[in-house]
């Protein structure tokens, strides 16, 4: 018996769309982070995110976007703004429904990536 990826068990790429909205939107009304944001192409930030997640989960997507650490290098971003992040993304998983097994799985990926993102 095979397991299913972590893509398959969130759903596939339209739920990680659904997902990604969410988690923009709530970056831009949340106040520790909504500064970083106010420049951003809503559109442009929640497909590549959306890519990145897809093919970090399993699917077949393709990543276009940069690299985390070319993303986020010399932005400063702080610990407080990273946790105040992962505070958004734990909240969208649980508004969308996700399982505490796959939303366990996205956070462990999330934190791994902390040292490409925070003080870069
Ligand atoms: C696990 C945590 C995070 C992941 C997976 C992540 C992922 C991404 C991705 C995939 C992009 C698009 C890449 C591209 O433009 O080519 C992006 C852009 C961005 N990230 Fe992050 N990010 C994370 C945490 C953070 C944090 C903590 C901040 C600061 C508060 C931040 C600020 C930004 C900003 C401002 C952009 C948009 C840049 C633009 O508009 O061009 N990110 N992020």
């Amino acid at each position: 018996m095979s397991e299913s990826t972590l893509y398959e068990r969130l759903g596939g790429e339209e739920k990680i769309h659904a997902l990604a909205t969410t988690i923009f939107d709530k970056h831009t009304g949340n106040a520790a982070v909504s500064n970083r944001y106010v420049n951003s192409d809503r559109d442009d930030v929640i497909r590549l995110v959306t890519e990145f997640i897809c093919a970090g989960t399993g699917g077949p997507q393709t990543y276009t976007g940069r690299d985390m650490l070319a993303t986020h290098r010399g932005m400063n971003v702080s610990e407080e703004e990273f946790v105040a992040v992962l505070d958004d993304i734990v909240e969208a998983l649980n508004e969308h429904g996700v399982g505490r097994r796959e939303q366990e799985e996205l956070l462990m990926i999330s934190w791994s990536l902390k040292p490409e993102i925070v003080r870069v």
